[in-house]
């Protein structure tokens, strides 16, 4: 496995492979890499000739602060994982070397960026947007792996790819839980003993939404499953909304959308975690 830190450096061992005709496998990461990320690897060596793995907790898509400092950074134990998983090249860079300048790129995403994590993380999605399209000009793949715990990020991926006419193909992969529910997060390691024993209730939460569908009117399920977040106080619960999964936008019926999905994010003191479920439910709606 190749580690490359600087632009120039990594871009050259591309041009390479790609002289070879090599297909290359992106999986874009803030390190802290877990089962989840490592199932994106998996997938894109199944699927590819090359894959570049990069790590780089991005600065302009924190809007807090204590988040960024606060979010692990563990490069050793990463790059072991992804020895282990036989990745081939990995890009490791610093934020001088992706920011020589702080970038000032405005992205406008509609719609899409208006809601759950647009709206209550102003400029996230925007930070996303010029990281990624920072690391597709550098890597140039043929595929990029993004994990769909964080679904509304992989629609906003997916109409950058439009905006800009990238040819790159975006693969959604599922998200992966632990044996309890709880999505898998580099987060994860910040919850305390006890948050983390009580934070699998967020998955139980999504799941009972989902099952519920078939019983009962959308507003009646949104309505318990917040009452249900709001009775554990340990949780502070930013949003609980059932969306349509291709536009993102809230519905009030489950005739509203052909394809429901329920999205939370919830706080544990510090801790912010998002999780989504697909809800299926193509019979006579109420
Ligand atoms: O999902 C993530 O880990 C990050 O948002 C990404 C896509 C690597 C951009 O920094």
């Amino acid at each position: 496995m190749q580690i490359f830190t600087k632009i120039n450096d990594i871009k050259a061992a591309i041009t390479l492979l790609k002289a070879k005709k090599y297909r290359i496998g992106f999986v874009p990461t803030m390190g802290a890499l877990h089962n989840g990320h490592l199932s994106l690897i998996y997938k894109a060596k199944a699927e590819n000739d090359i894959t570049v793995c990069s790590i780089f907790v991005n600065p302009v898509q924190f809007n807090n602060t204590e988040d960024f400092e606060k979010y692990p950074i563990q490069n050793d134990t990463d790059i072991d994982l992804l020895k282990n998983s036989k990745c081939d090249l990995v890009f490791l860079p610093s934020v001088k070397e992706m920011y020589p300048e702080p970038p000032t790129e405005k992205f406008n995403f509609g719609t899409l960026e208006n809601v759950m994590e647009g709206a209550f993380r102003p400029g996230h999605f925007n930070g996303v947007a010029i990281v990624v399209k920072k690391l597709f000009e550098i890597i140039t793949p043929d595929k990029a792996y993004f994990g769909e715990k964080d679904f509304q990020q992989l629609m906003i991926i997916k109409s950058l790819i439009k905006k800009l006419n990238l040819r790159i193909e975006i693969v959604a992969c599922p998200i992966i839980r632990e044996s309890d529910g709880l999505a898998m997060s580099s987060r994860n390691v910040r919850l305390t003993e006890h948050q983390r024993k009580i934070a699998p209730e967020i998955h139980a939460l999504l799941k009972k939404c989902a099952d519920h569908s078939m019983e009962f009117s959308l507003e009646h399920v949104k309505s318990e499953v917040i009452k249900s977040i709001e009775a554990i106080p340990e949780f502070k619960l930013d949003y609980f909304e059932i969306a349509d999964e291709e536009n993102l936008q809230p519905i009030s019926n489950w005739s509203d959308s052909d394809t429901p999905r329920a999205f939370v994010a919830i706080f544990l003191d510090k801790v912010r975690l998002i999780d989504n479920m697909k809800i299926f439910c193509n019979f006579a709606k109420s």
